[in-house]
């Protein structure tokens, strides 16, 4: 089956466990999500995770009958269950996943319906872990932890810090069922065929820009773009599921706040904020991805801390401006010699003056990459969900149709990638 980039979860099965960790009052709200994105689901509670959450409220939210650890043994099975369900599943969802069966799993360890199904699973699986900040830190739990890391097809994701169940607040809590279901559209997005949950950016470090910058007027008024951030988050949230260690520097966004979780996330305002944070993260990074939708002019006086009257606003806006320094270029200037940048060029016009003017651009910037986006083009571009154009390298030049911003983002990180020196 091909995956419908616009809808990656659209008739796709996927099987939702949840084993004992009261992060499990989330599974039903993840399960809601993924049969609304348009996946067939099937939910399998541990014994442990049915004392905490309602195998009731998964049957009637996914349409189907859900699994128990009894029902391994139920004789009117003909075929062993955990090998049935392994072979239906096109992707595993274990959220939340406890400590215990992080153990069993990590050790091979089969006794139970969840156990021996992830074991018998050929597919990719993705597993947000949830516990008591103490239990993470155990040295067993992180061994066990370090040892799932190197499970091919598995997507790990880490507990995020916050308030916990047990009052404390530190790392353990799972990721939010948004983030979980970003992850799983990911998977398709970039697979296709199928679920590819191959890290390929794993050990990579990526800096990325996304948004548009706020720059002051006076104490009310600013100037800004229409950018969402849409296309910059989910590049750097899909380099983070291909295993890169990623920083965020971003404007205001119009995207789930869910979405930025995992990631080194640093919000600026304004264009000098944002030249100051990615010129002291550059250096440790492997490549960078300029997705920012950076003001071009600013108020020399920085803006007016008043807030002049509505007739005065024609003469302080006809002079006052100055240039925005050209980030990219000060980024390409500055790169390490291995470093490898990504450039967006938002442009206008037919297909001819879009790649002229991208190829001069691509010039002038000096950067590895290019990607040529038309903005005046219906239902693609700022604010939109899809985007599309053209990936202009050196040697390359690569039509890319208008297509969901994360399936895009595949498709650039695969560029970006392919371009990076090998790892000594
Ligand atoms: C109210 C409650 C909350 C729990 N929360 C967690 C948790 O967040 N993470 C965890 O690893 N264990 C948690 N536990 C302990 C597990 O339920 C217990 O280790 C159990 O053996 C897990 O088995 P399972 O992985 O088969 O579901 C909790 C237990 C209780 C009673």
């Amino acid at each position: 089956m091909r995956t419908d980039p616009e809808r990656p979860l659209q008739g796709r099965r996927l099987l939702v466990a949840a084993s004992g960790s009261i992060a499990a009052v989330k599974t039903p709200l993840l399960v809601s999500a993924l049969v609304k994105a348009g996946a067939e689901v099937r939910c399998l509670l541990t014994a442990s995770a049915e004392k905490l959450v309602s195998a009731s409220a998964l049957a009637c939210l996914s349409r189907h009958c859900c699994y128990l650890e009894r029902d391994q043994w139920d004789p009117a099975c003909s075929r062993p269950l955990h090998i049935e369900l392994a072979e239906w599943a096109e992707l595993v969802v274990v959220a939340p996943l406890s400590a215990t069966s992080l153990g069993r799993w990590s050790q091979g360890i089969a006794d139970g319906l969840l156990a021996s199904t992830l074991l018998a699973s050929e597919v990719p699986v993705l597993a947000a872990v949830a516990m008591n900040t103490a239990m993470w830190k155990h040295p067993a739990v992180q061994r066990n932890w370090d040892t799932l890391q190197t499970f091919p097809g598995v997507l790990p994701l880490a507990p995020g810090a916050g308030l916990l169940a047990c009052d404390r607040i530190g790392d353990g809590r799972m990721v939010s069922p948004e983030l979980i279901e970003l992850a799983a559209a990911s998977l398709f997005s970039r697979g296709m065929q199928h679920a590819n949950a191959e890290r390929d950016w794993l050990g990579r470090s990526l800096l990325v820009s996304a948004g548009p910058t706020v720059e002051p007027i006076d104490a009310a008024r600013v100037l800004t773009n229409r950018s969402s951030g849409r296309m910059g988050v989910l590049l750097a949230q899909a380099a983070r599921m291909r295993g890169a260690d990623v920083v965020l520097v971003h404007g205001p966004l119009q995207v789930p706040d869910a979405w930025r979780e995992g990631l080194h996330d640093l919000p600026v305002q304004t264009a000098a904020e944002m030249g100051e944070l990615l010129i002291k993260y550059q250096p440790y990074a492997d490549a960078v991805a300029m997705v920012a939708a950076v003001a071009d002019l600013k108020r020399r006086d920085g803006g007016l801390s008043s807030k002049p009257a509505k007739n005065e606003l024609n003469c302080l806006l006809s002079g006052g401006w100055e240039d925005v320094p050209d980030l990219l270029q000060q980024l390409v200037r500055q790169r390490p010699q291995v470093q490898r940048l990504l450039g967006f060029a938002a442009l206008s016009g037919s297909e001819d003056v879009l790649l002229e003017r991208g190829r001069i651009k691509l010039q002038a910037k000096g950067c590895d990459l290019l990607m040529v986006n038309p903005i005046d083009r219906p239902g693609q571009g700022f604010g939109d969900v899809r985007n599309g154009g053209w990936l202009l390298g050196d040697q390359l030049q690569l039509r890319l149709p208008a297509m969901s911003k994360l399936a895009l983002a595949h498709h650039l990180l695969t560029a970006l990638r392919e371009s990076l020196p090998r790892m000594s």
